[in-house]
């Protein structure tokens, strides 16, 4: 069962993930959150920021957990997830610097990592709200098409589509990496609550697989069918190709 929030801009959307994940924290100060990475999330951040210093929204008990990191990306190279994640929110807030997790892709047992980065999430409670994008092959996290929904956290080695959508952010197609560690679909399921975002037009047929077709390992977003408590906020464009 998905809900879906439709909005007039990004900005809009933005603006109302934000208070959502905000008032997730007012309920409960010490709420585990799943946090995304790429383009699509940039305005949430930058909106929590806002209401992080007008409304002293306070971080300070907050656990986070991201959805993936690419493999060999250290933490001081400007295309690791961690990089991103603390340039875009976590330098702007007051979590402190024991209590967000990414998956280490320098790990050189790359299998012990994915084990423990899923027992860490469980030894945390879980998580309560979990943020996701989605990609064009509807991929969620870095779970490829035909994804097991039954996977945890796992490597993978990255669809080409994948590898051209992501190159925007590198010098050259052949600098991204090949492999990425992403939490599974089981392990996003998990999650008590989901909020999915989606905006442009360049999203609007994946919207329209995600709500209108059918739930299908071909299509790995179309497992938050499967989920109890699911939003999807979508801006006009990302919906414009959904009937009526
Ligand atoms: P984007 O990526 O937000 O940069 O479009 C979403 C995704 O690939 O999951």
């Amino acid at each position: 069962m998905v809900n879906i929030l439709i909005y007039h801009s990004y900005k809009e959307l933005s603006r109302a993930a934000a208070e959502e994940i905000a008032s997730q924290i007012q309920r409960k100060a010490d709420s585990v959150l799943g946090l995304a990475t790429g383009g699509t999330p940039e305005g949430v951040y930058d909106e929590l920021i806002d209401i992080h210093k007008r409304q002293n929204l306070s971080f300070r008990s907050v656990v986070t957990f991201n959805l993936d990191e690419y493999v060999g990306l250290g933490s001081d190279d400007p295309n690791s997830y961690r990089y991103y994640m603390t340039k875009r929110l976590f330098s702007h807030i007051d979590i402190p610097k024991d209590q967000y997790f990414l998956p280490d892709g320098t790990n050189e047992n790359l299998l012990q990592e994915c084990e423990d980065y899923e027992k860490l999430i469980t030894s945390r409670g879980g998580i309560d709200l979990q943020l996701l994008g989605i990609g064009h092959n509807g991929h969620i996290g870095f779970n490829e098409p035909g994804t097991p929904f039954s996977t945890k956290t796992h490597t993978v080695t990255l669809k080409q589509q994948t590898i051209e959508a992501n190159s925007r952010y590198f010098h050259t197609i052949e600098d991204v990496p090949k492999q990425a560690i992403t939490m599974g679909i089981e392990s996003i399921l998990n999650s008590k609550r989901i909020i999915l975002l989606a905006s442009g037009k360049k999203k609007a047929s994946a919207v329209k697989r995600l709500i209108e077709g059918t739930v299908d390992e071909s299509f790995p977003a179309s497992a938050l069918h499967l989920h109890p408590n699911t939003t999807i906020f979508i801006d006009r464009d990302a919906a414009s190709l959904l009937d009526d």
